[in-house]
């Protein structure tokens, strides 16, 4: 028996690619890690000065630039090409310049051999995630974007500031496009296994004055928030590409909420949305179904709709 190394490449060695990266070497996910960028100077100094920080690690990781040849036995591409977040500038405004730049990596990375799962970043990140999935002819749940992963991160955050309750004692997520039409179905948030709804009419003067709008439109503004101080955001989206990266090559099973292919589930054909998912070594393993209101059902077939639009738009380009 053979061991091979966990390899994963980074196309768009940006904000977000060469913080995922670094995620990927600090978190020691990988043994091998290969960052490809139009900006090839760029991409060697994010691959030294993250090369430098593997000495002070106990695990031994390749970091280095190349082509797209580094793909072909590569179990993880993540996609973070883009153009850094300009204050006010909606996700789905970045539909153009990010299509034309997928019209040059997707044929690249299809020619390589590249036959792993496919974890995308790039905005819009659901329309891009269904993009490349329809150009690359992998299995469908290989290829899948992180979706609504950041924006439960943003709502965790909120929900434990306003609470006091620890991030990890809060169940919540985010569905639907990751963007201005994101929803949260509260009918499915608890705090150490209590409902929201209970929680409120035990603390009326607590959990009862939390407004469920407010919250949403923290969660969607929370992005703008920090690219408005420093016009990108990186941290966040590292290391939740990472967790998701790891779930993947460590076949964890995990439940994360990231935009994956609809066939039926939601009563939704054909769309990328955030969705919660079990990902394990074959990707995207499972959609889980969870039940929604009458309400926040309408609320995501809206998000469906809002990203559907796009996705027509997309497939009547090259
Ligand atoms: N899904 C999320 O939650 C989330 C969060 C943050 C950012 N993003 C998105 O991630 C993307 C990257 O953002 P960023 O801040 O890192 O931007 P950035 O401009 O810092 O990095 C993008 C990189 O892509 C490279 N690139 C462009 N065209 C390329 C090509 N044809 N081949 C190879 N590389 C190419 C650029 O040289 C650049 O280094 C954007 O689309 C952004 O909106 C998504």
């Amino acid at each position: 028996m053979t061991i091979k190394p966990r390899k994963a490449v980074i196309i768009g060695a940006g904000h977000v690619g060469s913080h995922v990266g670094s995620s990927l070497v600090l978190r020691e996910v990988i043994d091998e890690l290969v960052f490809i960028d139009i900006d090839e100077k760029k991409a060697a100094a994010h691959a030294l000065d993250l090369n430098d920080s593997v000495s002070a690690l106990s695990t031994n990781i390749t970091v280095k630039t190349g082509g797209y040849n580094e793909c072909a036995n590569a179990d993880v591409v993540v996609m973070a090409v883009g153009t850094q977040p300009v204050p006010g500038k909606k996700r789905l405004q970045m539909f153009d310049e990010t299509i034309e730049m997928l019209q040059d990596v997707v044929p690249k990375l299809k020619a390589s051999g590249f036959n792993g799962i496919v974890v995308s970043i790039s905005n819009p990140a659901d329309i891009v995630a269904d993009y490349i999935r329809k150009r690359l002819g992998l299995p469908e749940s290989h290829v899948f974007s992180t979706g609504t992963t950041l924006d439960t991160c943003r709502l965790k955050r909120i929900l434990s500031e306003k609470t006091g309750y620890n991030r990890n004692s809060i169940q919540a997520y985010c569905m639907g496009e990751h963007g201005d039409s994101s929803m949260v179905p509260f009918s499915h948030v608890s705090f150490g296994g209590k409902s929201f709804e209970d929680m409120k009419n035990d603390f009326p003067d607590t959990f009862g004055k939390m407004d469920t709008q407010e919250i949403m439109a923290c969660v969607r503004q929370g992005g703008f928030d920090i690219v408005n101080g420093k016009s990108c955001t990186e941290f966040g989206i590292g290391l939740a590409a990472c967790e998701i990266v790891k779930a993947v090559l460590r076949d964890e099973k995990r439940v994360m909420p990231v935009s994956a292919l609809l066939n039926g589930q939601y009563g939704q054909y054909g769309v990328s949305a955030g969705v919660p998912c079990v990902i394990g070594k074959d990707g995207v393993e499972e959609i889980i179904e969870i039940s929604l209101t009458p309400e926040e059902k309408a609320l995501f077939d809206h998000s469906c709709g809002v990203i559907r639009g796009y996705i027509e738009k997309a497939d009547n380009r090259d």
